[in-house]
């Protein structure tokens, strides 16, 4: 049996399936693999573990002549085609829950950060331009008591929900379906979109990307946002049309916006670039090393459990 691993993961995963017998070869370029060596990496391999990063489209599936199992190193699985690998007979698994927690701690962060210049602060000081403690300096927005709006409930989502509940927030919410223990236990709101958008002061969005959810916020949705909004975007840069963030960034409607995920990443619009009440990260949502060592243990727990016949815990189909 034979695994292909696009990228160096933590050690404690590879062991799982080394101590099973089983062959691993990983890509150990530092830059993601082009699509030629992730082709040329799944042509003998019976399992593949992929990053959410690689795009495992038709053809790289078709490239798997022996392939059983693809295990993303993500919960996100938007970069793979799961309808075809389900056609194929093509088990697909991913990591959830195990990263809920760390991702949920990093949209908190980067709440609190825009809210509070905590960015902006940072290159000012670095620049020399401390005078002293000035009244006017650096003025933000409390979160202490702000209505926060979750866009997807799910696990990340509920997650921050239960964090901003420490902030005495109002939280409403808009997802697929009603989560009744969530509003139980934090006092969050069921409302549409267009509500959401209306009256949060804090938005932060948490469905995964799909066809259904892909440019989710656009021109209107930036329209009808509450002016002096913040937007968190932990999720996936597709579902936020960026030239309209942009631009209400740029108008000022928008007091700031935080960043985890870009449209098209990793490339970055320029126009972000230039703007002063942006805070971006680099995808580092799930990055702690225990994290990243439970993401590990869980993916080549659940490609051996393929592998050896038997049913995965984490199956995405
Ligand atoms: P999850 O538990 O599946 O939560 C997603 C939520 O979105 C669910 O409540 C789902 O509704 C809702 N939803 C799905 N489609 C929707 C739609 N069309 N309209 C409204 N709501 C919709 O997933 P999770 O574990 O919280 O992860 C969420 C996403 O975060 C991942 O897919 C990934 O893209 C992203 N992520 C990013 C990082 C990072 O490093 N920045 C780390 C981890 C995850 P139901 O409850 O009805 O299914
Ligand atoms: C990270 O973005 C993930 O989907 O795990
Ligand atoms: C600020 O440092 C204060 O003491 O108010």
């Amino acid at each position: 049996m034979r695994v292909f691993i696009t990228r160096k993961i933590p050690e404690n995963g590879i062991a799982i399936l080394k101590n099973a017998g089983i062959q691993v070869d990983i890509y150990e370029g530092e830059e993601p693999p082009t699509k030629k060596i992730i082709i040329e990496g799944v042509k003998k391999a019976d399992g593949l573990i992929s990053l959410l990063s690689d795009p495992i489209d038709r053809e790289v599936i078709d490239a798997g002549r022996q392939l059983k199992v693809i295990g993303n190193y993500a919960v996100g699985y938007n970069n793979i085609d799961i309808e075809y690998a389900k056609k194929r007979g093509i088990v697909v698994v991913n990591t959830p829950g195990v990263l809920t927690e760390t991702t949920a701690d990093l949209a908190f962060a980067l709440i609190l950060a825009a809210a509070r210049r905590v960015v902006e602060g940072h290159k000012f000081v670095e620049a020399g331009l401390f005078r002293g403690w000035a009244p006017l300096l650096l003025l933000g927005r409390d979160v202490y008591g702000a209505t926060l709006g979750i866009i997807g409930a799910g696990r990340i989502g509920q997650a921050v929900g239960k964090r901003a509940r420490g902030f005495n927030m109002r939280i409403l919410y808009y997802s697929r379906s009603r989560k009744p223990d969530f509003e139980r236990e934090t006092g969050a709101k069921y409302v549409s979109l267009e509500t959401l958008l209306r009256e949060s002061d804090v938005i932060s969005i948490h469905v995964p990307l799909t066809p259904e959810t892909k440019h989710l916020l656009g021109k209107r949705e930036f329209e009808i946002m509450k002016d002096g909004a913040i937007l968190v975007n932990t999720a996936r840069g597709e579902v936020v049309e960026e030239r309209w963030l942009i631009e209400a960034l740029k108008k000022g409607k928008l007091f700031a916006a935080a960043l985890d995920v870009f449209y098209g990443e990793p490339r970055i619009n320029p126009e972000l670039l230039k703007l002063k009440n942006v805070v971006l990260t680099p995808h580092i949502g799930s990055a702690t090393e225990t994290t990243r060592r439970k993401m590990a243990e869980m993916v080549c727990e659940d490609v051996h459990r393929v592998l050896m016949g038997e049913e995965p815990e984490n199956r995405v189909v």
